[in-house]
C-alpha cells in the first residue's frame, strides 16, 4: 500500500507569525482572538528586530519567572512591572480619556492590596502619630458641579518617610495611612494625616535589577491615592501630588499630570485646627473628585 499523506510544509521564519495567529482562527471569544493576535504579532516583530541569542531569551524568560515569583498576598511584582514600562499609565489614560471637567484619572499601583478600614469624616489615618498634622478636605462632584452624598472615597498614602503600612509592619500598624470615607449630605469628605513623602518603589526584585541595569532611579513624587465611587458614575482611580515635591518631573512609573498636583498650604489658625482636631499649625490641601456619569 503506497503512503498517500499529505507532507506538511515547513513552519519557517518568514511563515512562523501568520501559523500561530491562523492557529487562534476558532477562538470563540472574538476579543481574545484579537487580543492574542495582536500580541503574537508585536512580540514576533520585537524578536524578528532585536534577533535575541538563545541565552538572551533564556534570560527574558528568567526574569519574568523571578518577576511571577517574587509575587506574594502583599507584593505585586507584575504590576510593578507594568507601572515601570509606562504600560499601566498608558491602560489607565486609554480607558478615562478625560470627559471635560472631570478628574483625571492615574495609576493604581500595587499598594493597594489590602481592604481600607472604614472611617468616618474627621478621623486620622495617621494611626502612628506623626511629626506635622494635614487636613485633606474635598468633594465628589459631578462633571456638572453637583454634589454627590454617599460616594465612597478610598484614601492610602505612604507615611512621611515615604513607606506604607504594608512594608513596615514591625514600625506601622496595618491600616495606617489608609481609609474609607462616605461623603456627607454635601458630597464632602475630610480626615486628617501626615504630608507624605516621596519614595522608590520596591527595588530588591526584577524590578529593581530592570531598573538598576537601564540606570533609571526608582522614585516617585509624593502622593496621596484615592478612589472614588458613585452610583451611575465611572470610579476615578487617581493621586494628588505633593507641589513642589522631589521627581515631579521624573516619576518612576510615568504617573503624573499637571491637573493632579496641590498644594499642601501651610496653616496657623488654631480656631481651624481646633475644629478640625488637630494641632496647630497644620498643613491643608484640598481636592474635588469629579466622575463621569456612566454612558447610555
Ligand atoms: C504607588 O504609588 O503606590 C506605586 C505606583 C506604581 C508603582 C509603585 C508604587
Ligand atoms: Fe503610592
Amino acid at each position: 500500500m503506497t503512503d498517500t499523506a499529505v507532507v506538511p510544509e515547513d513552519v519557517t521564519e518568514e511563515t512562523v507569525t501568520d501559523a500561530v495567529v491562523d492557529s487562534f482562527a476558532g477562538t470563540p471569544d472574538g476579543r481574545l482572538r484579537d487580543l492574542l493576535t495582536a500580541v503574537v504579532r508585536h512580540l514576533h516583530a520585537a524578536v524578528r528586530e532585536v534577533e535575541p541569542t538563545i541565552a538572551e531569551w533564556e534570560a527574558a524568560i528568567d526574569f519574568l519567572t523571578r518577576t511571577g515569583q517574587t509575587c506574594d498576598p502583599t507584593r505585586q511584582e507584575f504590576v510593578l512591572l507594568s507601572d515601570v514600562l509606562g504600560v499601566s499609565a498608558l491602560v489607565e489614560n486609554i480607558n478615562h480619556r478625560k470627559v471635560a471637567g472631570a478628574t483625571e484619572a492615574t495609576v493604581l499601583g500595587p499598594f493597594h492590596m489590602t481592604e481600607s478600614p472604614v472611617r468616618a469624616n474627621g478621623d486620622t489615618i495617621d494611626l502612628v502619630g506623626g511629626r506635622e498634622p494635614c487636613v485633606v478636605t474635598g468633594r465628589v462632584l459631578t462633571t456638572a458641579g453637583t454634589p454627590i452624598p454617599g460616594a465612597v472615597v478610598d484614601v492610602w498614602q505612604a507615611d512621611e518617610d515615604g513607606f506604607y503600612d504594608v512594608q513596615v509592619p514591625d514600625r506601622q500598624p496595618a491600616g495606617n495611612g489608609r481609609g474609607l470615607f462616605t461623603t456627607d449630605d454635601q458630597g464632602r469628605f475630610w480626615f486628617t494625616t501626615v504630608v507624605p513623602s516621596y519614595y522608590p518603589i520596591p527595588t530588591d526584585g526584577p524590578v529593581g535589577q530592570l531598573l538598576g541595569a537601564t540606570a533609571r532611579h526608582p522614585n516617585r513624587p509624593a502622593h496621596i491615592h484615592f478612589i472614588a465611587e458613585a452610583p451611575g458614575h465611572v470610579p476615578v482611580t487617581t493621586h494628588i501630588f505633593v507641589a513642589g515635591s522631589a521627581y515631579l518631573d521624573s516619576d518612576a512609573v510615568f504617573a503624573v499630570k499637571r491637573s493632579l498636583v496641590r498644594d499642601f498650604e501651610p496653616v496657623d489658625d488654631p480656631g481651624s485646627a481646633a475644629r478640625f482636631g488637630v494641632a496647630n499649625p497644620f498643613r491643608h490641601a484640598e481636592i474635588d473628585l469629579v466622575v463621569q456619569a456612566v454612558a447610555g
